[in-house]
């Protein structure tokens, strides 16, 4: 539609009768290989290797797009704004402890870098930037704008986070100034009472209405067209919002939940209507915050729609941790019984989480991370027994963004003994937050283009090709609960988490699952 953008260089390409090469798709063949378990009536496993074959196709075109973000005069918005500036002209800065260049370190996409495979003569592993996997949009390319109930402008907002070096601070002030988020909604209920005074810049009406919808709806149009955008990501890195209640007849189905905000109903969320904007407008909307955004009806109204959602709550420092940690101790056969978290932090963050029913959200997303690996170990846990796990939070203005996190691991390990393993964590938030801001935004943007078709025998095979489903839990690596399809188990464990992109990812080149075993080093 009018786009110049070239399709991008491959960084590799891949040589199998699998994998065809068009001008405008990479198109694979790739065998899924799963093992299926039958129980028999004296209780015995049987277990059946399971082969799917499936069609993938990824668009190679690389389209212009932009990033929206809700809250985004907030430290997240205002840092990843500038920190993206600052790349994008490969800007260098003073600090007392030298020059700084910016870079994109936090960043799963842009930091790190997989194995594409084993050097034909030399045996040793070939690794590339993750970024080259597959035909990924650059973060500087991102056009930025965004939404906020604080009108400040991005450079004011900036100095108001406290996050950034004065030096690089100044280097972007003039393009930041240029930057003012759009009005925004306002349920004054949802968040905190101490956020009041930074409110100045909202769209009327203080409760749901279809207007408000509309409105987000028109914003992302316009922000699309007035930059000549092919693709928009909307994030939600605005204040943590109460858990909204779950009522039957409100919430619970997608027609309900449209009925509940024509109704103007107090329990939808600010969170919810952008969540409904996005959906309507067919445009990914990711949840940065614990809040329960997508209540049932807004999972099934982005299904109905074949809209992309993603969430909840970013994964940056004391959880994430936590996920790796816990993973690496239960996956080692080591009882875990108990983890005591102690946070402190003095950012807006802390100050909105100082309130009781925006704490609760926070609570709950952080308390429930380490499920999957303890009910997985059926060798060390009872059926329901649990390792006792306490999260408190503590406003602390003097320490700023540069949130503390206090954790102890206490374990039983061979013959009564224990294990005490205490963790002092200090987790500059907004810069950690930051890049998985990004990550967020160039995965699920790959995700709109790419299509799969099922060719097995095995009765799955479907006609055309498809999207994956609406909930992309492929985003889990970046979030602290991450949301699934309906009905599928939430995985937790990091390191899962991250093999699950890499290899859905390979996959989508028509390459095998990289499995670690490394028998061409074992076996000759
Ligand atoms: P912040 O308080 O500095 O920024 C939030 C911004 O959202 C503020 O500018 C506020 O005015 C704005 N806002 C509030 N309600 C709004 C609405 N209805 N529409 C538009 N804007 C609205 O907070 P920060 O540090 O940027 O964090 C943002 C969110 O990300 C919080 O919910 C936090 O819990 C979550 N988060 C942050 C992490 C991190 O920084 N490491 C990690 C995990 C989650």
């Amino acid at each position: 539609n009018g786009s110049t953008t070239p399709v991008k260089k491959d960084l590799f390409t891949v040589n199998s009768p699998n994998v065809v090469y068009t001008h405008n798709e990479i198109k694979s063949k790739y065998t899924y290989r799963t093992t299926l378990v039958n129980e028999t009536a004296d209780g015995k496993f049987v277990a059946v290797p399971k082969e799917t074959v499936y069609d993938f196709k990824v668009e190679r075109k690389v389209p212009k797009t932009g990033m929206m973000l809700v809250g985004w005069g907030g430290n997240n918005g205002t840092t990843v704004t500038a920190g993206i500036l600052a790349n994008r002209r490969g800007l260098v800065w003073e600090t007392r402890e030298g020059p700084r260049a910016a870079n994109y370190y936090g960043s799963v996409v842009m930091g790190s870098t997989i194995k594409l495979g084993t050097n034909a003569k030399t045996a040793k592993d070939v690794n590339i930037p993750f970024h080259g996997i597959l035909p990924m949009v650059h973060p500087n390319d991102l056009v930025i704008g965004g939404w906020d109930i604080s009108g400040m402008n991005l450079a004011q907002a900036m100095d108001r986070a406290a996050v950034l070096e004065p030096t690089l601070k100044a280097q972007v002030k003039k393009e930041m100034a240029e930057m003012v988020p759009l009005p925004s909604i306002y349920y004054p209920d949802f968040i905190a009472a101490n956020q009041e005074d930074r409110v100045d810049n909202c769209i009327q009406g203080s409760k749901a209405c279809i207007e408000h919808v509309e409105q987000i709806r028109k914003d992302i149009r316009d922000f699309k067209a007035k930059n000549s955008l092919e693709k928009v990501i909307v994030q939600w890195t605005a204040n943590t919002e109460r858990f909204a209640d779950l009522i039957p007849g409100i919430n619970d189905t997608a027609d309900n939940l449209m009925k509940a905000i024509v109704n103007g109903h107090e329990e939808i969320a600010p969170s919810t209507i952008f969540a409904v904007a996005c959906i309507l407008e067919g445009v990914p909307f990711i949840n940065g915050s614990p809040q329960n955004t997508f209540v049932p009806g807004a999972i099934e109204l982005a299904e109905k729609h074949n809209a992309f959602i993603g969430g909840d709550d970013f994964k940056s420092g004391q959880t994430k941790m936590k996920s790796a940690l816990v993973d690496f101790l239960i996956s080692a056969g080591i009882k875990l019984t108990s983890i005591a978290s102690y946070n402190h932090l003095g950012n807006n963050d802390g100050k909105n989480l100082s309130s009781q029913k925006q704490f609760r959200s926070k609570e709950i997303s952080k308390s429930n991370v380490v499920d999957d690996m303890v009910e997985a170990n059926t060798v060390l846990y009872k059926k329901g027994e649990h390792p006792d796990h306490t999260v408190v939070i503590k406003y602390m203005p003097a320490v700023g963004d540069n949130k503390r996190a206090l954790d102890e691991y206490y374990a039983e390990i061979f013959m009564g003994g224990h294990q005490t393993i205490s963790i002092f964590n200090v987790c500059e938030d907004s810069l950690l937050a930051s890049p998985l801001i990004i990550d967020l935004v160039l995965v699920a943007e790959m995700m709109t283009r790419i299509q799969w078709k099922a060719a097995s025998s095995d009765g799955a095979a479907t006609k055309d090709f498809k999207n994956f489903h609406s909930v992309l839990s492929i985003l889990s690596f970046m979030l602290k609960a991450p949301l699934t399809p309906p009905g599928t188990p939430v995985i937790n464990a990091l390191a899962k988490q991250r093999s699950a992109l890499v290899n859905i990812f390979r996959a989508c080149v028509g390459l095998e699952a990289d499995n670690d075993m490394t028998l061409e080093h074992k076996l000759f």
